[in-house]
């Protein structure tokens, strides 16, 4: 685990504090991810990075990439020169499925991830832990199970291609996927329970579900846990690229410590920062508080009430000063999911360069925020009615997918 003790003077952690179940960050401003990266041993996504993934994909990279959301990677070089030499890989990225109502943080890796398959037209698996999710949180099995569909659903509103997109729950697809399962225990005989107490922080009353869980999220990154995606021969070679945020990064640390030992390639990674609750970069969003963040579900006045009342603003306390000392768009809630969302570059650097120099108010900024959210909220309940269960169900069976690189 990368948690640091706290100061026992004052309470206060000394250090952000970012694993798969705690994002707290001491500043402000969030977490400091260069020192995460330093710390994790990633590699920052560089200008001459995104310089090349643009010469050789083709593609402007999304506003995601340029703006420092996906800011970290592992080995995605080497995807390139996959892409370049038009070797096959796929794409993993995942779900918790812990609640029926999404938050606007969860959609970010999906919308990039979609993005991504557009761009490379690969494969894509999307794993729903709803083994892991019954494990940590839910007292019951069959409602996990049910809230896989239910979060499948928001993610196929996203408009995934059915070719080339496989969604599996763990609690489905291991009973009926020896494959997957030998990838497991494959994967458990490789790791001690020391180990996975150094990376996860597991004590001794720890449920013996949850120190064995890793190797089910780490399983999906070696392509022969799939047979009916890569063919029945294959040994597990098809390189793999993980979108995720950074704080899954300790699985696929472990993954990648594994790979070798079992013949496998290292599962390459691209990490996004994390959206931040309504109240502040201090912390991430949670789907437990219905204030610190905007659901898929919202009404539209709701997400105005929301923004309006709880968005942590980086203005100043009176017209009058904030006109004189302008705004801080660093720490503004508004600003940040602004560039999340706001397609548009110009505009964007335009609202910057206006609320910091107090010309924009805390108001105006809110009001661009709520336009643009109420319209991507309504968007996917539209697009989220239109799946039926069929498509649910045909999304989530084992079949051959179809892409260009097979
Ligand atoms: N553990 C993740 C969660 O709680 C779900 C997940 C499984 C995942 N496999 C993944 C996320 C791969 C990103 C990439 O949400």
């Amino acid at each position: 685990m990368t948690s640091v003790k706290s100061k026992p003077s004052d309470g206060k952690p000394e250090e952000d504090v970012v694993d798969p179940w705690t994002v707290k960050a001491v500043d402000d401003k969030g977490v400091d991810y260069d020192k995460l990266i330093e710390k994790f041993g990633s590699k920052r996504i560089d200008k001459a990075l995104l310089k090349r993934f643009e010469k050789v994909t083709g593609h402007k990279p999304h506003h995601m990439l340029s703006r420092g959301i996906f800011f970290s990677q592992r080995d995605l070089d080497f995807i390139l020169d996959c892409y370049e030499s038009k070797k096959p890989f796929f794409l993993y990225t995942g779900r918790g499925p812990s609640s029926e109502a999404m938050h606007m943080g969860h959609l970010i890796p999906f919308i990039f991830t979609k993005w991504l398959q557009d761009v490379f037209d690969v494969p894509l698996v999307v794993q729903m832990t709803d083994d892991e999710k019954f494990l940590w949180r839910l007292a019951d099995a069959d409602e996990a199970l049910r809230l896989t569909y239910e979060n499948a659903k928001d993610i196929i509103a996203l408009g995934f291609d059915i070719n080339k997109t496989f969604i599996f729950s763990d609690m489905e697809y291991i009973g009926s996927q020896p494959a997957f399962y030998k990838n497991i225990i494959k994967i458990q005989k490789c790791v001690t329970y020391n180990q996975v107490k150094a990376i996860f922080g597991f004590n001794d009353s720890d449920n013996i579900g949850k120190i064995s869980f890793p190797a089910i999220q780490a399983a999906p990154s070696f392509s022969n846990s799939f047979p009916q995606i890569f063919g029945e021969d294959d040994v597990g070679k098809t390189p793999c690229l993980i979108p995720c945020a950074i704080d899954q990064d300790p699985y696929f640390r472990m993954t990648r410590d594994v790979a070798p030992r079992l013949n496998y390639p290292k599962p390459a990674l691209i990490h996004s920062v994390f959206f931040p609750a309504l109240q502040g970069a201090k912390s991430k969003m949670s789907a437990s508080d219905p204030t610190s963040s905007i659901f898929l579900t919202d009404t539209p006045d709701e997400i105005k009430e929301k923004i309006n009342k709880y968005a942590y603003s980086g203005g100043q306390d009176t017209e009058e000063k904030h006109r004189k000392k302008g705004g801080d768009c660093e720490i503004d809630i508004a600003y940040q999911y602004l560039t999340f969302f706001m397609e548009d570059d110009a505009r964007l650097e335009q609202i910057k360069k206006d609320y910091t120099s107090g010309k924009m108010l805390t108001g105006e900024l809110k009001k661009e925020l709520i336009i643009i959210l109420q319209k991507l909220v309504s968007d996917h309940q539209k697009q989220r009615k239109a799946v039926t269960e069929k498509m649910v169900k045909d999304y989530l069976t084992p079949r051959a997918l179809h892409f260009k690189s097979k």
